[in-house]
């Protein structure tokens, strides 16, 4: 039941911070050490690939979930949209372990792709919020989500909680290979916690920014480079989702490729800048829209911050970042819809589980 809230969405982005300290609680053992299936971890130490496969949110956070693997497992990842995968396999390696991302574990684009596999030989695994779905069911391995019940048809609590429990994973495969992360991945992920919830009190400054760039506009861009650049991917889905505003998101670097075309005077251009190794660069393509009259709203991270920036997120470890810098871009999403008497929960044309090709 969605109590006092006035929709679900809202109550399941308020829902995060617990989310996160959840799933912590889940995966912890009597120790209070990280832990997963030794048949999961068997199945990471033996792949030479990680084949990532999903849809729309899910999607998104199997591309931050590849920086986790690779930063930390050092095992390399290729991250594919489901629809596009049967026809587009790419030349699997010699020993594949694939991971389906489904919050609802029904999604039948990425069914296909399992059944596909699994008469192939290889082994699968399925990061979902229900257990006992049909792609738990038909996988090898399950890692649950723990998030409760998303009804929202806009995916929020299931995005950090994916990103959360794709870092367990990728922590604890790592400490498997005696890799050492030289930080205490526990602790931040905690902080990232605690940073959700910070934001989540700053709800008035969310809706501030939504009324102040997003109220009239036909098309909202959002831009960021590394990470940022998929956080701004799912910014853009959530946004278009639930407001029909035409949203997209780009990578910094690829703006004067093309799409520098579309900005006029006024455009909104989100720009996230939680990462310093380019700071500089997501910086200096704000300059070029702006010389073009967009109105940028830079949404950076403690320590990174200029004058010039609308929002600055509470510090957390670099790596986890999407976690933290996404909660804005939800709420932003939400108020935005709110504003133009859209139906948050219910978007048009949107089923919350697509069980159709
Ligand atoms: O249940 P799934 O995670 O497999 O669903 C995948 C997508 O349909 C889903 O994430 C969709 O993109 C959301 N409505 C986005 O908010």
């Amino acid at each position: 039941e969605k109590g006092t809230y006035p929709h679900y969405m809202l109550k399941e982005v308020d829902e995060q911070p617990g989310v996160i300290r959840k799933i912590i609680s889940e995966y912890q053992d009597a120790n209070n050490e990280l832990k997963i299936d030794e048949d999961i971890l068997k199945a990471m130490n033996e792949a030479d690939r990680l084949y990532i496969v999903a849809c729309g949110t899910s999607y998104h956070a199997g591309l931050v979930g590849k920086q986790f693997i690779e930063q930390w497992a050092k095992v390399p990842v290729e991250v594919h949209v489901a629809s596009e995968f049967s026809y587009n396999m790419p030349l699997l390696s010699e020993k594949p372990l694939f991971v389906f991302i489904s919050q609802s574990g029904e999604t039948a684009d990425s069914r296909s792709v399992l059944v596909q596999v699994k008469e192939m030989g290889h082994k699968a695994l399925t990061i979902t919020n229900v257990q006992g779905s049909t792609l738990s069911r038909e996988a090898d391995y399950t890692l649950l989500l723990h998030a409760g019940p998303e009804i929202a048809v806009a995916s929020t609590k299931a995005y950090t909680a994916q990103l959360a429990v794709l870092s367990i994973l990728s922590a604890v495969t790592a400490k498997s290979k005696g890799i050492e992360l030289g930080f205490d991945f526990l602790q931040e992920l905690a902080i990232a916690a605690n940073a959700i919830e910070t934001l989540c009190d700053d709800k008035e400054e969310m809706e501030k920014i939504a009324r102040e760039f997003l109220s009239t506009t036909r098309n909202a861009f959002f831009i960021g480079r590394a990470v940022d650049y998929y956080v701004g991917l799912e910014g853009s889905l959530k946004l278009k989702e639930i407001s029909y505003i035409q949203a997209e998101g780009f990578a910094g670097g690829e703006l004067k490729h093309g799409t520098i075309a579309l900005i006029e005077n006024g455009t909104p251009v989100i720009a996230l800048a939680t990462q310093a190794h380019v700071n500089l660069s997501i910086r200096g393509n704000v300059q070029e829209v702006a010389a073009r009259g967009a109105n940028p709203c830079i949404i950076s991270m403690e320590g990174l911050q200029t004058e010039e920036d609308r929002y600055v997120l509470p510090a957390v470890h670099e790596t986890l970042a999407p976690l933290v810098a996404v909660i804005p871009l939800q709420l932003i999403a939400y108020y935005a819809a709110l504003h133009r008497d859209c139906d948050v929960d219910k978007p048009r044309n949107l089923a919350k589980s697509v069980t159709v090709e």
